[in-house]
């Protein structure tokens, strides 16, 4: 895993993004896997200024988001695919066929799972997964105790999630409790992924994700398996590292064609 460690929040957004730009412009037709939540808002606003710039351009990218809520219409205002409108996909020229979300109102949980995943391969495997992580240490909403080799497949929320996801519904007890999540194994198989963690919240999981034993109660912890995984945070997001001053080390002496 590399690990990138960047002074402010700021930074570390803008890195994140650079890499998203550099996956873009290096393969137009990327297949671009993407999470929610308050992390990428500001990865998202800097996309979009790219794309305005004139240095980015979307029109051959494809899109599948991590999750959605179960129970929710697409259009509601805390879908996340109404977050992702809002954000992203309104305001580049993704082609609307070309985005993808697991379907909160499917009626056949099962086989509409089974069908993001087959999308998914047929699209040409997901070339990126951006990500963020949650305080217990979920990707996408893979809670603590999932299988490490799950599937896209309904998850409960822990309540824990619920009280973090309650901002957009008012209250937690708005929240759903369920979700359409691809799993770890869905994943795992993306080509390279790219997490962003900022803040002091998130020390402690991004320390055990890194740098602890690999295991399904702290399922972010796998991604020490992935062979090409970008870990970017903020200074207090890394507070809890061990290493950090190799890692450091490592990205200064980090060859200038490797870097974004
Ligand atoms: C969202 C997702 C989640 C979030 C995580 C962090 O699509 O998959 O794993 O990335 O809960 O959320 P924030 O960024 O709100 O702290």
């Amino acid at each position: 895993m590399e690990i990138i460690i960047k002074p402010t929040v700021a930074e570390a957004q803008q890195e994140t993004a650079k890499i998203l730009r550099r996956q873009i412009q290096s393969k137009p037709d990327s297949v671009l896997g993407l999470a929610t939540g308050s992390t990428p808002i500001a990865v998202y606003a800097e996309l979009v200024a790219m794309h305005q710039r004139g240095e980015l351009d979307f029109s051959r990218v494809a899109t599948f988001n991590l999750d959605e809520y179960v129970g929710l219409p697409a259009d509601h205002p805390c879908s996340y695919r109404e977050f992702m409108r809002e954000h992203l996909f309104s305001k580049v020229n993704i082609p609307p066929q070309n985005i993808h979300f697991p379907d909160g109102r499917a009626t056949d949980v099962p086989t509409h799972c089974a069908e993001y995943e087959t999308a998914i391969v047929r699209a040409g495997g997901i070339d990126l997964q951006l990500l963020g992580i949650g305080r217990e240490g979920h990707i996408g909403f893979n809670e603590p105790s999932s299988s490490l080799a799950s599937r896209t497949r309904i998850k409960t929320l822990t309540p824990q999630t619920i009280k973090d996801n309650a901002k957009c519904f008012g209250s937690p007890d708005k929240v759903p409790h369920h979700v359409i999540t691809m799993g770890v194994g869905t994943i795992m198989d993306t080509r390279q992924c790219l997490l962003l963690a900022t803040g002091e919240a998130k020390a402690e999981a991004v320390a055990r994700m890194a740098e602890g034993p690999i295991t399904a109660d702290l399922p972010a912890s796998i991604l020490q398996m992935h062979p090409v995984c970008k870990l970017v945070v903020d200074e207090a997001a890394a507070a809890q590292l061990k290493r950090s001053e190799y890692y450091r080390w490592v990205y200064d002496n980090k060859p200038d064609w490797q870097r974004v």
